[in-house]
């Protein structure tokens, strides 16, 4: 397992570190598939009632490791999608707490758990226009599920960001906390959780997720297509090229 994720038991609840907090919890390709890892290993183990998802640091986390994005070779699932399927196929309930950035696979992840809690300092981007990019994780379907269409198609468009106040307003959070108070808190509910049968918790997940699971497997198979097609893109590489050099994009010249 990578030292980049960490795993811990309390009390019936698996807590689940991303731990690269240099690289504000970036995922890289190791992260990707020791998250898949640890998701499965999770719902298989009995004596696991609940996740718990953090990051380690001041931030949750700055979505797929930009470096790493290239990883995977040409027509090759990229491994951040195999997780996804690990996230979403997830049959325990999963807790997410968030503070600083949550931005790309760092946000999508979010709209999947059961219950988010916030810090105060935390501000979710959806930057996958300004990446030459689509949504991925089934977040085209999920962010509406959540929030409604018009609020998401917002979010999907601008890639503007939205702070602590707005993800409440939306509905992206449960609850908004003092960033110093969120993990006990997160944690606390979390345990709250694992005090109950593990059969019990099993059965209303996929209830709850009953009427979602076709329409995200939809939206995966779709977004996978789309990223396909706009991966390695002139767009794409104008602005990962651009994040590494520290500039803005510059997309004038693209067609
Ligand atoms: N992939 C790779 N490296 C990343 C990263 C990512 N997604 N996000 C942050 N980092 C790295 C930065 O390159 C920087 O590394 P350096 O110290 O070696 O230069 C370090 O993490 C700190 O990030 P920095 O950009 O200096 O912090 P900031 O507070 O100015 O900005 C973000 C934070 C998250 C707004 C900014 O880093 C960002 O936009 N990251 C990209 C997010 C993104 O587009 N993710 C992909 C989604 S599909």
């Amino acid at each position: 397992m990578s030292d980049k994720i960490l795993l811990d038991n309390r009390d019936g609840v698996r807590v689940l570190t991303l731990n690269r907090p240099q690289k504000k919890n970036a995922i890289d390709t190791e992260m990707w598939v020791a998250i898949r890892a640890a998701f499965r290993d999770a719902a298989a183990d009995d004596g696991v009632r609940c996740l718990l998802l953090c990051g380690a640091g001041e931030h949750f986390c700055s979505g797929v490791d930009l470096a790493s994005f290239g990883d995977a070779a040409p027509g090759e699932q990229h491994p951040f999608e195999s997780a996804a399927r690990a996230v979403v196929e997830f049959d325990k309930p999963l807790v997410a707490a968030a503070r600083g950035v949550a931005v790309g696979g760092g946000a999508t992840v979010l709209f999947h758990a059961d219950m988010v809690y916030i810090g105060e300092s935390f501000r979710l981007r959806l930057p996958f226009a300004s990446l030459g990019l689509v949504p991925e994780w089934g977040s085209s379907y999920m962010l509406q599920a959540n929030i409604g269409a018009q609020r998401a198609a917002e979010l999907f468009y601008t890639a503007e960001w939205v702070n602590a106040d707005k993800a409440m307003d939306c509905g992206i959070a449960a609850d908004v906390l003092p960033d110093a108070d969120l993990f006990e808190h997160a944690l606390s509910r979390a345990r709250e959780i694992a005090r109950w049968p593990v059969n019990a918790l099993r059965e209303i997940k996929r209830s709850l997720r009953l009427h979602h699971l076709a329409a995200i497997d939809l939206a995966i198979r779709h977004e996978q297509e789309a990223m396909l097609r706009q991966a390695g893109s002139p767009e794409n590489i104008e602005a990962i090229t651009a994040f590494m050099e520290k500039r803005p994009p510059d997309f004038s010249k693209l067609r």
